[in-house]
């Protein structure tokens, strides 16, 4: 199991992540700590150049894993930029014929916990689809959705419809890998 943690803070969605993850084996990445560069469309134009950043290894250590984990706060009703840039860079390695990107993102469970201060579990609906897609496009599977609501940090541990959700799903992993 993989987590990607996506915030600019130690705030609400790492909180949550944390209680989310509580007793089973993970591997986790906060992409805050890391250097990743804006992909650079280079598709019709020779191809990739490889960029000397964190990416590569944090891809290699992701595709390891069955179950991924995706935490982001919401920001402007999208995923956070971090997040963002790590999934652009997804299009470098779908050409990468050496990590064979595609092969083995097939059948992965992905695994969205985002949060929000404006009514996420509505306007938080356009992040969830958005990574049904991404997971689609890529031959992986959405598994799990939770938005839960927050602002400031620590006001998530109010939330207490996604604390069940985060429980069930704590549950659910346990199953798998306790
Ligand atoms: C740049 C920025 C954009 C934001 N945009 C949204 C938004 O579109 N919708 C929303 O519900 N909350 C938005 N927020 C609020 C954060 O999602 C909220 O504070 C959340 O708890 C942050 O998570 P974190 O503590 O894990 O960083 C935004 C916050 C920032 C800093």
């Amino acid at each position: 199991m993989y987590t990607i943690y996506g915030s600019s803070r130690k705030g609400n969605s790492e909180w949550l992540g944390v209680h989310a993850l509580e007793g089973i084996p993970h591997e986790s990445v906060d992409l805050a700590n890391l250097m990743i560069q804006p992909v650079e469309d280079r598709r019709h134009h020779g191809g990739f150049l490889p960029i000397g950043d964190d990416y590569r290894r944090i891809v290699e250590q992701m595709l390891q894993h069955e179950d991924i984990v995706f935490i982001t706060p919401i920001y402007w009703y999208s995923m956070s930029t971090k997040m963002k840039l790590f999934i652009d860079r997804f299009s470098e390695s779908l050409r990468d014929e050496d990590l064979r990107f595609r092969e083995r993102m097939q059948g992965k469970r992905f695994h969205l916990i985002a949060v929000g201060g404006d009514d996420p579990k509505v306007k938080g609906q356009a992040l969830v689809m958005q990574f049904e897609h991404i997971a689609e496009f890529l031959g992986a599977r959405l598994e799990t959705a939770i938005l839960a609501e927050g602002n400031a940090p620590g006001d998530v541990a109010h939330d207490q419809e996604a604390l069940t959700e985060i429980d069930a799903f704590r549950q659910k992993m346990s199953e798998v890998y306790v």
